[in-house]
């Protein structure tokens, strides 16, 4: 079992904001005046909270966390934080993300980028909807999250891109979708 890293040091106390998405930290009080703070992606766009690492969301992405191994290809940058807990496993080779959005890149790569001491990952920007058109190798793990929520039609996508993505995969290899 991989254990989950807590990346709220990470990240700066500032405000970070791009064309589409801001990047805060956010206190939730406790009645006796304790708190906990979570780092959230907030999409502008859609006015709603893309992700955050609270407990809810640990929970939906654990069962990639401890399966990941090898040649791993990630859709869906967000925060990066299923990324963490892997950059120091010597099980895992190289990490590929595929991203969308070019501000969420900016924003969070040099925080990745910072802790990846063996150099293991690659950030590129695209659409998981064409990017298959463009591989020629296979990976060991594939993990598809590109949703702040999962009802019908996320899950028609979901299904659809499993299917598309399951042709990329190593024998033996993983792949799988975030849902909730
Ligand atoms: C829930 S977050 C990903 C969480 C991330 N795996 C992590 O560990 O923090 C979803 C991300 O998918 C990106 N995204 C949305 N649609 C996409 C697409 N069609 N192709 C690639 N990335 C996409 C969003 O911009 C956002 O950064």
């Amino acid at each position: 079992m991989r254990k989950f890293i807590d990346i709220n040091d990470f990240f700066p106390d500032e405000k970070l904001v791009s064309e589409n998405f801001e990047i805060f930290k956010k206190k939730f009080h406790y009645e006796n005046g304790d708190y906990y703070e979570n780092v959230i992606l907030y999409d502008r766009k859609q006015s709603r909270t893309m992700m955050d690492n609270s407990n809810l969301e640990l929970d939906t992405c654990k069962k990639f966390i401890d399966n990941a191994n090898g040649d791993v290809l990630i859709f869906g940058l967000g925060l990066g934080f299923v990324v963490f807990p892997l950059l120091k496993d010597d099980s895992i080779k190289s990490i590929k993300i595929v991203e969308l959005d070019s501000g969420v890149i900016d924003m969070i790569k040099p925080i990745v980028k910072k802790y990846d001491v063996s150099n293991k990952v690659e950030i590129l920007q695209g659409d998981v909807f064409n990017y298959h058109k463009s591989i020629d190798t296979k990976f060991d793990s594939i993990w598809i999250d590109i949703w702040n929520k999962f009802e019908e039609n996320e899950r028609k996508e979901a299904v659809e891109l499993y299917n598309i993505y399951v042709n990329f995969v190593n024998g033996g290899g993983y792949i799988d979708y975030w849902s909730i």
